[in-house]
């Protein structure tokens, strides 16, 4: 049977796996068990699931991950508290119920920005006193620097920005800091940290944390990357640049596309992906794992977005471009949970 991939790297990082709670029984959760000593939620965590409206929490789902990680001693990493997309509706409309991103009167702007605000430290005060046991890193805000800025800081123009500014960001990190007490651990959260202009966005807007004194404790890399992009240089760059501000750094939803973007047409069934894809993907994970472990010190988590090839958010994308067939294979286990090239590539 194959080597544990946890305890290949035990002395550098956790390795974690998004999971939606189905996951959590049969086959998926014997790979789960034996490979990862950590484990985030796809999806279940997220504003939209956790309170679908005002004052209605919905734990259920979410409670079903941190029992399996408990039982199983894994590390949780709570996924997310702010994002812009996956969000009720509610937590934007104004007492009459109008979108508050279309308001013009200055004094009804001050009114809406203090309602959101309250809104969402109930909505993290709420989760965390809940939680705060149980996880051991938090996205705390998700996504907030733009890829192709509208201002001159990258920040995105999400309701969160309209409303607040840069005012919820501090909000989410300040409540979830206070509900959560000093070992809690807090990170911002963003795709494509590797590549300009956003990696610089991303790095100014945290060092403007970190002067300011919000706690923050970490960056977190999502990683939804290519076998030939981004280079291994860039990762490294955008890596070193955060553990020189003093602060750690998680890779928090690793993928490594077969295709790019744009997608060429995607292989249609997953039998059609030729070996030496798999090949060509062994080599990339080799050289990504090499690096991690060697930035080791400045790395605490490594999570893949997903256990094995045969659920990945991924093909949806893969679909899209191919008349609604198309199949990913991102992971180091394939659809039938068998070890791919990338799993020895990683673990010599
Ligand atoms: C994705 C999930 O994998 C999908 O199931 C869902 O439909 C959409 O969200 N960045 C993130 C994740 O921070 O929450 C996203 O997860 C993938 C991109």
């Amino acid at each position: 049977e194959a080597a544990p991939m946890d305890e290949r790297y035990k002395d550098f990082f956790s390795i974690g796996a998004a999971v939606e709670p189905y996951q959590l029984t049969g086959k998926d959760a014997e790979v789960l068990k034996r490979h990862y000593n950590s484990i985030v939620a796809e999806n279940v965590m997220k504003p939209i699931n956790i309170q679908p409206e005002e004052g209605k929490f919905n734990f259920e789902e979410a409670d079903k991950i941190v029992k399996f990680a408990k039982e199983n001693g894994m590390e949780l990493r709570f996924h997310n508290l702010v994002w812009h997309s996956q969000v009720p509706d509610w937590f934007f409309l104004d007492e009459a119920g109008n979108p508050m991103v279309n308001e013009t009167d200055p004094k009804q702007q001050a009114k809406n920005k203090k309602l959101v605000l309250k809104r969402l430290e109930t909505h993290i005060k709420t989760i965390v006193k809940r939680y705060k046991n149980d996880v051991s890193s938090w996205d705390v805000v998700n996504e907030v620097i733009d890829d192709s800025p509208q201002n001159e800081k990258g920040l995105r123009e999400s309701p969160w920005y309209k409303i607040t500014g840069t005012e919820f960001i501090e909000v989410a990190f300040k409540t979830a800091n206070r509900y959560a007490g000093k070992d809690a651990k807090l990170y911002i959260n963003d795709y494509n940290t590797e590549v300009e202009p956003k990696r610089t966005h991303l790095y100014n807007l945290v060092k403007e944390l970190v002067d300011k004194g919000v706690p923050i404790d970490g960056v977190g890399h999502q990683s939804h990357i290519q076998i030939g992009w981004p280079s291994l240089q860039d990762i490294e760059t955008s890596i070193n640049m955060f553990a020189d501000l003093g602060l750690d750094n998680q890779i928090t939803e690793l993928d490594v596309s077969l295709y790019g973007w744009p997608p060429r047409p995607a292989y249609p069934t997953y039998d059609a992906i030729p070996a030496s894809e798999f090949e060509r993907q062994a080599v990339r994970y080799n050289a990504l794992f090499e690096l991690y472990e060697r930035l080791g010190d400045k790395i605490s988590n490594v999570t893949f977005w997903g256990i094995a090839d045969n659920h990945t958010w991924l093909n949806d994308r893969a679909e899209q471009y191919n008349d609604g067939v198309g199949k990913d294979a991102p992971f180091v286990f394939d659809e039938d949970y068998n070890v791919k090239p990338s799993y020895w590539a990683i673990m010599d």
